[in-house]
This record gives structure tokens, C-alpha cells and sequence, in this order.
């Protein structure tokens, strides 16, 4: 018992989230595991529950005084200080592992990852499917001391529950039908370097406790045998339910929970960074070009006016999927067509389809959990409004951009950025029987051709 308790002491007085939780751990499992506490065990307990709470206290008003000094930044100045953010990081010889993106939740997943890797501390990194969790058990794997040693991801939730046990920790030739040979499991695959527990979530009760023994005791013993084998291996769990509210009904292990999530990374969905759309949009057509051995596609305006108000429930596979379908399916210049059917806009009058439930085809009712979020439906829905209008003026003036600008009293460059924004070409309005509305518009009718 004083030994635990001298370990709490013992370990460094710097503050950091990843120290204090381990010291809250210890203390956790000191309590768990007493039978019986003398008076100068509870009043060091007392002592060292109290320091605790004071640092945790100093680390939150820290935290509180720097968001609150971001958030007064303006824009710009809010920018420069993400830019820094991830040169700091650069500055620091952090590896990305190809992870892009400098919005300030990923910074701060990507933070506690520098910060977690040089510990051999077990991560778990929750998040919707698609956001990014293997390769973010991948860079902490990477910026650690066992970088040069194996990684190695199992998927639990795409084992058989009766070959689960095998899987994890190998078998003895003949300890069941079908073992023809002693074979190693993942964890001695995994010994000295890390291994990534995919879907954690779904390991049955059974495999929980197995896990949870090789959590404590480090060692393992293949199906079969009775000889314990010791493992050194760094624990990364990843998972896209909610595992505290599944050990709240019972179906993953609390005290599993607790020792898997000593730090808990959660990844920010892609609706919820949509700063980063533009540059996963160019990042993966660059990519998908390489790939394919061909020039990077243009989208149209229109394409990408969709891509970017997209709500992505697939998150940031669904965007990178996408990007190398159009890149296949497209020759230079890429609209909506080449995009999956279900992931296709509501066609003109989608005002309407969505008021009366339906999508465009007026087949599907739109569900709800297809929109992004109640501000960006009113802002598409905007959209199709100020398109239609547009449309309808161009069709009015035979597309004489200089025209609608002076009917409707805007800045004639003004005009042609919204049309380009919607993709709307003036000459597509041009009546071919008819002169233009203006005598003076032919000079002007073709410069509002820009470019994508
Ligand atoms: N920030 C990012 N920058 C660049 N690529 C990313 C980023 N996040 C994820 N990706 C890419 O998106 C794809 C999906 O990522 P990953 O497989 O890590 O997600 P996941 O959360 O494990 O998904 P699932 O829950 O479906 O298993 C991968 O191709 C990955 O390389
Ligand atoms: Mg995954």
C-alpha cells in the first residue's frame, strides 16, 4: 500500500493532463484495490486528492485564459495564430503522418498526441466513421520511442467471437479443431511496439476481461497453454460508439473504460471543421491525380459550391473517396453528374422539394440527418433562391450581363462573381432568334466566362 502511495509522490510536479490523470489513476486503483484503510493512509490520500484538484484547477484557468485571448482575436489574426499553431508543431519535428488540416480541434487532438506519444500511456480516440482515428493512432505510434517498431491494428469487430481469443493472443498446436500449428498472436506481434484496437466497442464481455488482464499484469498466455508469455506492447483503442454510455448499459467493462481511456483523443466530425473542406478538396484531387496518372480535375462552380456546404456523414473517407471517383470519372472539368447518385444536390427547385420533404426526384423524403445543421439548411436554401433569381433575370435580358446588373442595380462585377458561383453561364440564356436586349451588350456578353 505505502508503495503505491509513494509512487503518486514520486512522479514529477510539472502539470500536464496526461501526468495528473495517471496520478488520478493511481490514486483510483489504490482505493479500488484496499480492503482497509488506516487514518495516515486516508489523511495522505486526503493530502494527495487535494493537490490534485488545485492543479487541475490552475490547468483549467491556463486553458480558460488562452481561449478566451483566441477568441477575442480578430479573424486574421485568430488564423495566424492556427498557422503557428501547426508550425510550432513542425518546429517540434511532430510527424503529420499525412494528416492535414489546421482547425483548432484537430490542433488540440493533435497536441495531446505530441504530448501522449513519448508516454506509453493507453490513448483512446473516439470519433464518427471516416473522421481520421487509425491515422491518428498511426502518428502517435510514430512520434514515440517505438516508431521503428511494429504497429499492429486489429479489428475487433471483424473477428468471430470464437476465434477472438486466438486472434489477440495466438494458440497451441492442437488447443482446438482447425489449430494445425502454434501460432503468435497480435499482442506478441505487437510486442515492443503498439497495437491498435479498432472498434473496441464491439470486443464481447469475454474478450474485455482477457484484455483487461493483459492491461494489468502485461503478459499473455496463448489458447491452449498454460506458459504466460510477457508482452510490451503500447495500447491505442479507437471506437465510434459512445463507450462510457455502452459501460453505463452494462455492455463494455467500466473499469475497462477507464484504464483504455488514461488519455481520450475525440476527433471533431467533418461538418464540424468545414474550414478544412477547401483544403482536403485540393489535397486529395492532387493526390487522386497522382494516383491516376493524370492532370488534377477542375470542378465546376457549381460542383464545388456543393462540395463545400456538403454535410459529409462518411466525414473525411467519404470527401477522399469522392475527390478520387470524379478524378477517375471526369475528363478535365468535373460537375455534379460525376458524383455518386446519393450523395447528388436536390435539383432547381429544391427550395420546393425541401419544403414539401422530398427531394429533388421526388422520390426520397430528405432526411433530416442528410442536412448539415438547421443554419446551414437556411443557407443552401438561400442559395437556391438567389440562383433561381439570377436565372430567371438572365432569361430576361437573353443574357446580358451588363442589363440584369443595371436592372437589378448591382455592380456588374459583382453580378458575374455570383454567377460564377452558381455556375451560370450568360450565353446559355442567349436566345439565338432574338437580338439581345442591349445593342451595346455584345462586348460584354463574353466576359463573364471566367475561369473555374
Ligand atoms: N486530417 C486528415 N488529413 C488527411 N487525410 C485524412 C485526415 N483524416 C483522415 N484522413 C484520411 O481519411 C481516411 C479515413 O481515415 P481513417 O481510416 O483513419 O478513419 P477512421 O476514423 O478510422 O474511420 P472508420 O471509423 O470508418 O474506421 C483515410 O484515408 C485517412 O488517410
Ligand atoms: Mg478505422
Amino acid at each position: 500500500m505505502m508503495k503505491i502511495l509513494d509512487q503518486i509522490e514520486d512522479i514529477s510536479p510539472a502539470i500536464s493532463y496526461a501526468g495528473l490523470i495517471e496520478r488520478i489513476e493511481i490514486l483510483r486503483s489504490t482505493l479500488r484495490w484496499s480492503s482497509r484503510l488506516e487514518r495516515t493512509d486516508i489523511d495522505k490520500l486526503l493530502r494527495q486528492a487535494t493537490s490534485l484538484r488545485d492543479e487541475v484547477m490552475q490547468l483549467s484557468h491556463k486553458e480558460r485564459f488562452v481561449q478566451a485571448a483566441v477568441a477575442a482575436e480578430p479573424e486574421h489574426r485568430a488564423q495566424q495564430s492556427r498557422g503557428a499553431r501547426r508550425q510550432a508543431l513542425l518546429e517540434r519535428s511532430f510527424i503529420f503522418e499525412g494528416t492535414f488540416g489546421d482547425n483548432p480541434r484537430l490542433l488540440e487532438s493533435l497536441e495531446i498526441a505530441e504530448k501522449a506519444a513519448p508516454t506509453d500511456l493507453p490513448v483512446l480516440i473516439d470519433g464518427e466513421s471516416g473522421t481520421g482515428k487509425e491515422l491518428m493512432a498511426k502518428v502517435i505510434h510514430a512520434n514515440g520511442s517505438r516508431a521503428d517498431k511494429p504497429f499492429i491494428s486489429v479489428n475487433c469487430g471483424a473477428i468471430p467471437d470464437n476465434l477472438l481469443e486466438s486472434e489477440l493472443f495466438g494458440h497451441r498446436k492442437g488447443a482446438f479443431t482447425g489449430a494445425s500449428n502454434d501460432r503468435k498472436g497480435k499482442f506478441e506481434s505487437a510486442h515492443t511496439g503498439t497495437i491498435f484496437l479498432d472498434e473496441i466497442g464491439e470486443l464481447p464481455l469475454a474478450g474485455q476481461v482477457k484484455l483487461l488482464r493483459v492491461l494489468e499484469a502485461h503478459e499473455i498466455q496463448r489458447v491452449g497453454s498454460d506458459e504466460t508469455i510477457a508482452v510490451d506492447t503500447r495500447i491505442v483503442a479507437a471506437t465510434n460508439r459512445n463507450l462510457r454510455k455502452l459501460s453505463e448499459e452494462g455492455k463494455f467493462r467500466e473499469d475497462l473504460f477507464y484504464r483504455l481511456s488514461v488519455i481520450h483523443v475525440t476527433l471533431p466530425p467533418l461538418r464540424e471543421r468545414r474550414d478544412e473542406i477547401p483544403l482536403l478538396i485540393a489535397w486529395f484531387g492532387d493526390e487522386s491525380a497522382g494516383t491516376l496518372k493524370r492532370r488534377p480535375v477542375r470542378l465546376t462552380p457549381r460542383l464545388r459550391d456543393f462540395l463545400l456546404n456538403y454535410a459529409y456523414p462518411g466525414n473525411i473517407r467519404e470527401l477522399r473517396n469522392v475527390m478520387y471517383r470524379i478524378s477517375c470519372l471526369a475528363g478535365d472539368m468535373a460537375d455534379i453528374e460525376h458524383l455518386p447518385t446519393d450523395m447528388r444536390p436536390a435539383a432547381p427547385g429544391s427550395v420546393a422539394a425541401l419544403q414539401g420533404g422530398m427531394s429533388a426526384t421526388g422520390q426520397q423524403p430528405i432526411s433530416v440527418a442528410n442536412l448539415m445543421s438547421l443554419s446551414d439548411a437556411k443557407r443552401a436554401a438561400s442559395d437556391d433562391a438567389e440562383k433561381a433569381f439570377l436565372e430567371r433575370g438572365l432569361r430576361e435580358v437573353n443574357g446580358t450581363v451588363a442589363e440584369l446588373a443595371r436592372r437589378i442595380d448591382m455592380n456588374r462585377s459583382h453580378l458575374q462573381m455570383l454567377l460564377k458561383k452558381h455556375g451560370l453561364h450568360s450565353k446559355d440564356f442567349r436566345n439565338r432568334n432574338m437580338p439581345a436586349s442591349n445593342t451595346n451588350g455584345a462586348d460584354e456578353r463574353d466576359d463573364d466566362e471566367g475561369d473555374a
